[in-house]
């Protein structure tokens, strides 16, 4: 039987420890993103790993399009919207915004674009080059209150790491 490359193998932790997940997966982003400048292979491996890792319903990237809307990108998850506008939704806020924003529920958010009716919770991160917004990575869950500081800190520092500047 061919063995399989270590780095195309996700390595999980048991442990339930989120910090701690966060970090084992981390460094695997790390060694699969190695030296790839190409960001669109890096997103669809990055929301691969993390969908994997978590058990979210959905987790991928819209990219900044026109200056005035976001496309979709590489993603793992049932389908979804196209393009969403500047400002609108809970990933054009955190474009607008240029910071991460946490929904703790999506009913609650004004404006939440509804992708899915499991959807229950969402963080949406910017990615950033050379100092701007380049795209979001966008996670749903199907549970409330999904996400939390913990979950913003990594996914920032996973953000800079598929940007491979
Ligand atoms: N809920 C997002 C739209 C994208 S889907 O969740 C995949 C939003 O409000 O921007």
């Amino acid at each position: 039987m061919e063995s399989r490359n270590d780095m195309e193998e996700l390595k999980l932790s048991a442990t339930a420890d989120k910090t701690e997940r966060y970090r084992c997966l981390t460094e695997q982003v790390k060694s699969l993103v190695g030296d790839e400048k190409n960001i669109i292979a890096n997103m669809a491996n990055v929301s691969a790993a993390i969908r994997q890792a978590f058990g979210f319903l959905w987790a991928g990237f819209y990219l900044c399009d026109n200056d005035d809307e976001l496309v979709l990108g590489p993603f793992q998850g049932t389908v979804a919207c196209t393009r969403i506008k500047f400002g609108r939704g809970v990933c054009g806020t955190a474009w607008k915004l240029q910071r991460s924003v946490i929904v703790d529920d999506v009913d609650r958010f004004p404006g939440h674009i509804a992708c899915s009716s499991y959807s229950k919770s969402e963080i949406v991160v910017p990615v950033f080059k050379n100092g701007k917004v380049i795209a979001v990575l966008d996670i749903d869950s199907d549970r409330l209150n999904a996400f939390d500081t913990v979950d913003k800190t990594a996914l920032e520092n996973m953000v800079r790491i598929i940007v491979n500047e």
